[in-house]
């Protein structure tokens, strides 16, 4: 008779990838669908070990291993959790958990934890066999030793998500996949080698050699080589692929005094694992906000193309914006914000028919009023791209005026979004300073007269203060 896994996930679908992979392995699985239902299943057991979701109805993964550990303190739990969860996975290791599992799920990863648990379990089998105290006092210590080194391993675990979850590019990532290898594998000496997918070979950049990659790594398999196989005479040599999107990216090139063994390869399966993961989401967010900022771009340039007279206008308010935030010393986040919704200010403006948009003279009251809608328009337009939710209250903002007098929605003062107010400032500025069929634009020293007469009425008093220092020209 096999030995039996009890999985427990509201998720029929990652109930059913778990059990198959677990199958496939040679074990027999059983499934509940929440907490609840699993504590109705252990008198049927006995489980080698249980898989378990934590966000259940009826009741959570944490009460579950509440209840099981209350009941059978030695049967192992490993959780099964999302990315975004690892704090969660702690919390459950705390409770009594062995350890835990995210998505993509590695047919090798579930090997290497039920080959883990099948080897505690015996020894466990074989210290309960013995009553004396000796052996009491080795299984006790047995016991500490496992929990000590459990500990060690949440914390590296820990610094492992924290490097992976500041991860912006492929340069960062090689980076830290060496950095944190070396700190989990002391005495071996970590390399990276990206490949070459035209011919399938490792590129070594310090020499610049390329080697013929193993077909086992190109399957996505550790290529592990004793010292007689290895070019290296004495030590081990171990090669671990990294899997991004499904392709072998490049190898991870180790070479140890000793073999590594499957508690240290583990770890640096999980790593690899992890901060493929990482790249992937990092790579299908950036692609979608590329190809969305270039639709974006090309609607502008449409606009640009309508207006002549505001052609350039957008970027020069950007340009005026980011000076803004270079003097207030604005985090990445809020500059990559701000450049974008400076850029995008006036996209609204495509839904402003052409007569008004392209009329000569000065518009009247109720063909103003349309030209008004063009925030709204612009917001409109952003709306349904999720990753630009901040940009669109930005854009929406940028006509308020800080005593509530201005439009859409007449906010006053700190209810104007922060990077609205510079953009008001630029936009205003570059408007005042411009020429226009009916008009001829002001000097720059009248416009920042006009600044500071609107200081505290059309401006926020204080980042007016800041425009008027980095653009006024000093009296003579
Ligand atoms: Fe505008």
């Amino acid at each position: 008779m096999p030995e039996k896994v009890l999985i427990v996930d509201d998720d029929p679908g990652i109930r059913s990838t778990i059990s198959d992979l677990i199958e496939e392995l040679g074990y027999a699985s059983e499934t509940a669908s929440d907490g609840l239902d699993a504590v109705g299943m252990l008198d049927r057991g006995p489980y080698m070990c249980v898989f378990t979701d934590i966000m259940m109805p009826n009741m959570s993964g944490l009460e579950l291993i509440k209840r099981i550990k209350a009941r059978e303190v030695s049967l192992p739990i490993i959780v099964i959790t999302g990315y975004a969860s690892l704090e969660i996975a702690i919390d459950a290791m705390k409770y009594g958990a062995s350890d835990f599992i995210s998505k993509p799920f590695k047919v090798k990863q579930i090997e290497l934890m039920l080959n883990k648990m099948k080897r505690e379990k015996t020894l466990l089998e074989e210290n309960r066999r013995f009553s004396d105290t000796l052996h009491l006092h080795r299984l006790i210590d047995n016991l500490v030793g496992q929990i000590e080194d459990k500990n060690e391993e949440i914390i590296s675990l820990q610094e492992i998500s924290e490097k992976i979850i500041g991860l912006k590019g492929i340069r960062d990532l090689v980076g830290a996949i060496i950095d944190v290898s070396r700190q989990l594998l002391d005495e071996a000496e970590v390399r990276f080698f990206p490949l070459n997918s035209k011919d399938n070979t490792l590129m070594d950049t310090s020499s610049g050699d390329a080697i013929p990659a193993d077909p086992t790594l190109l399957h996505g398999n550790i290529v592990r080589k004793s010292s007689s196989e290895s070019r290296f005479t004495d030590r081990f040599e171990s090669v671990f692929p990294l899997m991004i999107e499904g392709q072998v990216f490049g190898a991870l090139h180790v070479v140890s005094p000793a073999a590594l063994g499957e508690e240290k390869e583990g770890k640096i399966l999980y790593l690899l694992n992890r901060s493929a993961e990482r790249m992937e989401n990092v790579a299908l967010y950036e692609g979608l906000y590329e190809n969305m900022l270039s639709t974006l771009n090309s609607l502008a340039k449409t606009l640009d193309a309508r207006d002549p007279h505001t052609a350039q206008h957008s970027t020069r308010v950007t340009t005026l914006s980011m000076a803004m935030a270079d003097a207030l010393e604005l985090s990445d986040l809020e500059r990559d914000t701000l450049y974008i919704s400076a850029s995008l200010h006036d996209i609204g403006k495509v839904g402003i028919p052409d007569d008004i948009l392209l009329k000569p003279g000065r518009l009247t009251d109720a063909e103003f009023d349309i030209i008004r809608k063009h925030p709204d328009i612009g917001a409109d337009i952003l709306k349904p791209l999720p990753p630009m939710s901040r940009e669109t209250e930005i854009i929406r903002h940028h006509h308020e005026r800080y005593d509530g007098k201005g439009y859409p929605s007449g906010l006053t003062a700190a209810e104007i979004p922060y990077l609205s107010r510079i953009i008001a400032l630029a936009d205003s500025f570059d408007a005042m300073t411009s020429d226009r069929p009916y008009r001829k634009g002001m000097s720059i020293e009248e416009a920042i007269r006009e600044i500071t007469a609107c200081k505290g009425l059309q401006f926020d008093p204080v980042l007016a203060d800041l425009f008027i220092a980095l653009n006024g020209v000093e009296p003579g």
